[in-house]
């Protein structure tokens, strides 16, 4: 069964633009990705999507559908009234190049400024050993497709530009989590993620989490327990008299 959808797409950049109505048409069992690309291929073939695998695995389609960031091409168009009228707008928190696409590189700087996995001198390659129950600690992390539907939620950087410097988000405190819960690494990441990445901007809204399509409980299991471990290090008597000692 097809019907006539009424879509309202943002077109322009970041200096200007507009939201632009159109009706097009909708067939049994298609997502809002279908519909974007039939405006392409007919009243707007200049319109610009970023997508690749149309499957939820790539995390290219971002986007926000009726004000609510989500996957394009895992929103499904039965979920909507056939007579609703349909936003697509493009991530707010980012810069946007044009019509639905935005400059997503906010998120490449922060992934950057992590240091990567640092397993301790002594081993070489093949001689790393860990428990099972580490690795399923983190198993849940390394589901992350890089949609930064989360880095666009949450409210530290959405509603506050000024930031964007000194925080990394919840996808990459995330990161941080998991190589801190890494019984192999060796580098010191708790004060790096209070210090450095802005864990202390996380007042545990939630958001990333409500929106991360693949699920992941990046508030309860990542951030909290960073926030945890980062406190328990602060205020344990053995480490806190440490500091003293070397720092005299
Ligand atoms: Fe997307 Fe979830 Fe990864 Fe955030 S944690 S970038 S919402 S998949
Ligand atoms: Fe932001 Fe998620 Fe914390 S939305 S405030 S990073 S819980
Ligand atoms: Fe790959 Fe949507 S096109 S996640």
């Amino acid at each position: 069964m097809s019907y006539e959808a009424h879509f309202r797409v943002w077109r322009g950049d970041d200096e200007k633009g507009e939201l632009v109505d159109y009706p097009v048409e909708v067939n049994e069992g298609e997502v809002v990705l279908d519909i974007i690309h039939r405006l392409q291929q007919t009243q707007a073939q200049d319109l610009a999507v970023r997508w690749n695998c149309k499957a939820g695995k790539c995390g290219s389609c971002s986007a926000e559908i009726n004000g609510r960031p989500r996957l394009m091409c895992m929103t499904r168009m039965s979920t909507f009234e056939e007579n609703e009228v349909i936003t697509v707008t493009p991530l707010r928190t980012f810069p946007v190049i044009r019509d639905l696409v935005t400059d997503v590189s906010f998120n490449y700087t922060k992934a950057r400024e992590i240091p990567s996995f640092a397993p301790p001198p002594d081993l070489e390659p093949g001689e790393y050993r860990m428990q099972q129950v580490d690795v399923e600690r983190s198993q849940e992390f390394r589901k992350c497709i890089e949609c930064y539907l989360c880095q666009n939620t949450c409210h530290v950087v959405r509603d506050h530009e000024e930031n964007k410097e000194n925080f990394a988000g919840p996808r990459y405190l995330m990161r941080i989590a998991e190589l801190d819960m890494h019984p192999l690494d060796a580098a010191d990441r708790q004060e790096a993620a209070q210090d450095e990445h802005g864990l202390g901007y996380c007042n545990i809204t939630k958001c990333c989490t409500e929106v991360c399509p693949e699920h992941i409980k990046i508030t309860d299991n990542a951030l909290i327990p960073l926030k945890e471990r980062v406190v328990d290090r602060k205020y344990d008597p053995v480490v806190w008299l440490g500091k003293k000692i070397f720092k005299r």
